[in-house]
């Protein structure tokens, strides 16, 4: 081997390790960034957290409500686990459970504002997942945390949830949720202006559940009615909106006690899972 040729035989190793030792980083960056757009993507088409039927089934009017073995969470961990529920037209249950156990939740997958990972829920033997979510909601209707008083006429703020009512039929269901005696003292009746000053908490509360009730739902599910509430305006809420429920399902969710002793039966939700009844009111109750 001549000298140069001696040169080159050993300096080309060297110069191509330089080429070959970067291969496994850069691999490694490959997969790396290759899981990255796949996060991205994930992230940029996210799934709603509830679907439309292509052709919606009519929502039932009444009937059964039953929860069979229902997971359901906002992310990969599920908030509910494994839940069955079965309350018969009329029933009324309160659910306790501490801040994060689920209660919110529960609501949600209620009323079909997320759908449940695994599991099924009917009213009357109708599945939630058949009927549009506008739908469902006419049969199974949310007092929620946040019931939001639009500023509007008080006429207004309740026919968005039933343009066909007529004022005698806002008046009455007023009256249904204990609001007589704050209307009756309103300087404009039905065309009074609501905005913060004229509607206290609990009025508030009382007023989405007028606008729940008008609708006429099979079910109504109060999330915290009470939360905010001194404990006798509380308790005067919840017992106002069972009685005014009528004959309706009513799904009580509740972290604190109050009117827990006003529905049939009493459970509790701890991690996700609901816990046996703890409390059962006896018939004569
Ligand atoms: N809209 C949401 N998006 C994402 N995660 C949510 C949502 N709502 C609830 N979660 C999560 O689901 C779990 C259960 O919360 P949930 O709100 O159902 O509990 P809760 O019993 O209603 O609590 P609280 O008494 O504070 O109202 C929690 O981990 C919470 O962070
Ligand atoms: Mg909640």
């Amino acid at each position: 081997m001549s000298p140069e040729l001696a040169a080159v035989a050993v300096l080309a190793p060297l110069a191509l390790g330089e080429t070959v030792l970067a291969l496994p980083a850069a691999a490694a960056a490959v997969v790396r960034g290759r899981r990255a757009r796949a996060r991205l993507a994930a992230l940029s088409r996210p799934t709603p957290p509830a679907s439309e039927p292509e052709h919606p089934a009519d929502a039932p009017r009444r009937g059964r409500l039953v929860l069979h073995d229902v997971t359901a969470g906002w992310g990969p961990a599920p908030a509910l686990r494994h839940l069955d529920l079965d309350l018969p037209a009329g029933h009324r249950l309160g659910i306790t459970g501490a801040s994060g156990s689920g209660k919110s939740t529960l609501a949600a997958v209620l009323t079909r504002l997320l759908d449940p990972a695994a599991g099924s829920i009917t009213l009357g033997g109708v599945d939630a997942a058949a009927v549009s979510g506008d739908g469902w909601r006419r049969a199974v209707a949310l007092v929620g945390e946040h019931d939001h008083v639009f500023a509007t006429t008080l006429r207004e703020n309740l026919r968005f949830a039933d343009p066909t009512a007529t004022d005698a039929d806002l008046v009455a269901v007023l009256h249904r949720v204990r609001l007589g005696d704050w209307f009756a003292g309103l300087p404009d009746g039905l065309d009074t202006w609501l905005d913060g000053g004229r509607i206290s908490g609990g009025e508030r509360r009382r007023l989405a559940a007028a606008r729940a009730l008008l609708v006429d739902p099979a079910v109504l599910v109060l999330d915290e009615p009470t939360e905010g509430l001194d404990p006798a305006t509380a308790r005067a809420l919840v017992a106002d909106l069972v009685d005014g429920a009528a004959g309706r399902t009513v799904v009580l969710l509740a972290h604190r006690g109050e009117g827990l002793d006003l529905v049939d039966e009493v459970a509790r939700l701890e991690d996700g899972v609901l816990r046996a009844r703890v409390q059962a009111k006896s018939p004569a109750a």
